[in-house]
């Protein structure tokens, strides 16, 4: 199984080279971010105390998104070829849950890390936010998000790194030229 965990700041592109990705191989994408907006969306109670922190920018409970991951990874289709991870871990806890939960199946990720300028994901979503409807889009939020990326997320991209399962690109320019990049790793990882 070829399994990713794509990590970048807000706005890297982490959804949109997920999505290249899972086409060019096959894989099932895995958007923890998507997956809390669909809760959001149903009007559930469970969906209203996400709805409160996602808006503020702030991160949801660990042993919640553990949980989400686990059944996740209980009720995949027989035929998965692998998992594309995008926006989990997001902290050091969620990094050693998942590693256990992957150990126990047999299974093991490989981290690439999106490297963007903060000027860019700023631009990059205040654009988005004049259709996306997201409730985060805003630079308010924004701010909160990249503060919590540096502050809590990008200690897990060390935490592959010593453990020798990590890859760095640039994700500054083209959304064809950062796909190149992971293509080259992707294609390398598999031989
Ligand atoms: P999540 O949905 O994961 O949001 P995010 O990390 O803030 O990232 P985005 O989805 O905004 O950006 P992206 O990197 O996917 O970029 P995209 O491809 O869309 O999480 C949202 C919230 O949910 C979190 O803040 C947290 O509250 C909660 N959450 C989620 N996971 C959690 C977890 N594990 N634990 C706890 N809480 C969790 O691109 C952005 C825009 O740029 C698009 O318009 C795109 O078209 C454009 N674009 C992309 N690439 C390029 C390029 N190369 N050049 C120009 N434009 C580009
Ligand atoms: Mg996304």
């Amino acid at each position: 199984m070829l399994n990713i965990i794509l990590c970048g700041a807000p706005g890297s592109g982490k959804g949109t080279q997920s999505d290249l990705i899972a086409k060019k191989y096959g894989l099932q994408h895995l958007s923890t971010g998507d997956v809390l907006r669909a809760e959001i969306k149903s009007g559930s109670e469970l969906g209203k105390e996400i709805d409160a922190l996602i808006s503020k920018g702030n991160l949801v409970p660990d042993h919640k998104m553990n949980h989400l991951i686990e059944h996740y990874l209980d009720t995949l289709p027989a035929d998965c070829k692998g998992i594309i991870f995008d926006g989990f871990p997001r902290t050091v806890v969620q990094a050693e849950a998942l590693e256990l939960l992957l150990e126990r199946r047999n299974m093991k990720a490989v981290m690439i890390d999106m490297f963007v300028e903060e000027d860019e994901v700023i631009k990059r979503l205040l654009e988005r936010g004049r259709t996306s409807g997201r409730a985060d889009d805003n630079f308010e939020t924004i701010k909160q998000r990249l503060k919590i990326y540096q502050d809590v997320t990008k200690p897990v991209c060390q935490y592959y790194l010593k453990k020798h399962n990590y890859f760095a690109i640039n994700g500054n320019n083209t959304m064809e030229d950062t796909f190149a990049q992971i293509d080259t790793i992707l294609q390398l990882i598999q031989k």
